[in-house]
């Protein structure tokens, strides 16, 4: 989570209802969330009022992007 004194810090609270932050999301995706119904699932997040949803397919197509960019193996071994 974010350290408010780290000026680098990148990390906010996507879902204000259940306090799921940036950093968990992607975390989640990054153990093998890729669906909006499996992030739910993992961090809670977008299962009160619903208003966060876009922002949690955001950072789910944010991370599937990066992935891609990666190759199969998340290190770079394929070029684009
Ligand atoms: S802000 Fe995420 S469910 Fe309400």
């Amino acid at each position: 989570m974010c350290d408010k004194k780290n000026a680098e810090c990148q990390d906010y609270v996507v879902c204000g209802c259940n306090n799921v932050w940036y950093s968990e999301i992607k975390k989640a995706i990054e153990e093998g969330a890729h669906t909006i119904e499996t992030i739910k699932e993992k961090t809670l997040a977008s299962t009160g009022c619903g208003t966060c949803q876009r922002e949690v397919e955001r950072v789910l197509q944010e991370k599937s992007a990066e992935r891609s960019k990666k190759g199969c193996c998340g290190g770079g071994c394929r070029t684009r």
